[in-house]
């Protein structure tokens, strides 16, 4: 067996960790660019937390507060220009996957000369990046743990992994108090993001032992605690062990994969203006259903691990178990069952099919997935 490991290497996990941002962060300089989304940091009271500790050892902190969700090759366009005019040491991201992927991105192509767009399609990275800390404030994405940046290039409807083996967080602060004010219907669908990251990469063809042992963990963290969090927001319990699943599952899938989940939402997301999590969890059990045949056993396991049968159940039994327990479990969040309350047409099956068919991530899901399965699966998922 080959395969590369790429682990973060600095993280500060617990309650409370963002307080030590500010000496991390001064390992790396003075000036200090901040990147987060347009409100959910201020309206959740986390603006605080999260400055306080740069104005306590004075160092000078630059905003850049306009990430969209679902965020596009412009806006990596505009911190690397900021980052730059400010004269920037460091960049700081606290936010959902959408802030952290745009500050990656525009730290690995902090010293690059070229257009974002060049490297969005192919060019080679050949220098460092500007230092970059991860704060991510859902628990969902992973993206403090891995190397790409999934960004939209509005111009060409793509959306796709930027994507560099240098670009891991310098650190990665996870502070789970930072996702306690978070909405029941972001807990919900950032939750179901990092659960299909955890069965995609358990299950999907590239899997190494590290990847296996810390995607079954996520998948038990998650499986536990998810519904707890979502209607118990302030359990602290819960948001510890989603942002612990969380976090694991980004590893996982940062050394293993993902999979025809992730290959579909990209192209459903961005032709429908929908979000990632959402989408990805509407298209779960669908999937799970699809490569069922050729994952009994490994179904089974999760189903054990995460306590929806007991040990000894028989694979066959477990494994249609758990399938049926994703499918209730994304009801009981409040997501509809079929990309048709997504917006997708019948009539639209067709161009999801070629739209989705070069993803890389089909190539990494466990059942082998062409145009006919494809279609097939869309045809059930409406
Ligand atoms: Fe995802």
């Amino acid at each position: 067996m080959l395969f590369d490991l790429y682990l973060p290497q600095r993280v500060l996990f617990g309650p409370g960790s963002t307080y030590r941002l500010g000496e991390e962060a001064q390992r790396y300089g003075k000036r200090v660019l901040l990147v987060t989304g347009r409100r959910s940091l201020k309206e959740t009271g986390n603006f605080e937390r999260v400055t306080a500790p740069f104005s306590a050892l004075k160092l000078e902190l630059v905003f850049f507060d306009r990430v969209d969700p679902e965020p596009g090759l412009d806006c990596v366009e505009a911190v690397r220009e900021y980052a730059r005019r400010e004269r920037c040491e460091l960049i700081v991201a606290a936010g959902g996957g959408s802030v952290l992927d745009v500050a990656k991105a525009a730290a690995g192509l902090f010293y690059e000369e070229g257009p974002v767009k060049e490297y969005f399609y192919g060019r080679e990275v050949t220098r460092p990046k500007l230092p970059w800390i991860a704060v991510p404030t859902t628990a969902g994405t992973g993206s403090e743990a891995t190397t790409n940046a999934v960004l939209i290039d509005r111009e060409a409807g793509k959306k796709q992994s930027l994507r560099h083996p240098f670009w891991l967080a310098d650190v990665a602060v996870v502070d789970p108090i930072l996702t306690m004010a978070q909405s029941r219907e972001l807990t919900a669908r950032a939750g179901l993001d990092a659960l299909t990251h955890a069965i995609e990469a358990y299950t999907c063809r590239f899997t190494n032992p590290l990847s296996t042992a810390v995607s079954i963990e996520a998948v038990r963290l998650i499986v536990q605690n998810i519904y707890t969090a979502y209607t118990v927001s302030r359990n602290r319990d819960a948001r510890e062990r989603m942002m612990q699943g969380s976090f694991l599952a980004g590893m996982a899938i940062q050394n293993a994969g993902v999979g025809a989940v992730h290959a579909l939402a990209h192209s459903i997301g961005v032709r429908y203006g929908q979000p990632h999590g959402l989408v990805c969890g509407v298209l779960l059990p669908h999937i799970m259903e699809f490569n069922l045949p050729l994952v009994e056993e490994k179904y089974a396991a999760l189903a054990v691990a995460a306590g929806v049968v007991p040990a000894g159940t028989d694979s066959g039994t477990a494994a249609a178990r758990f399938v049926d327990y994703v499918h209730r479990l994304v009801a009981r969040l409040g997501l509809p069952a079929g990309i048709g309350e997504l917006g997708v047409k019948p009539e639209d099956v067709d161009g999801l099919v070629e739209a989705t068919l070069p993803a890389g991530s089909l190539k990494t899901n466990p059942r082998r997935v062409t145009r006919p399965e494809l279609k097939e699966i869309l045809r059930r998922a409406l």
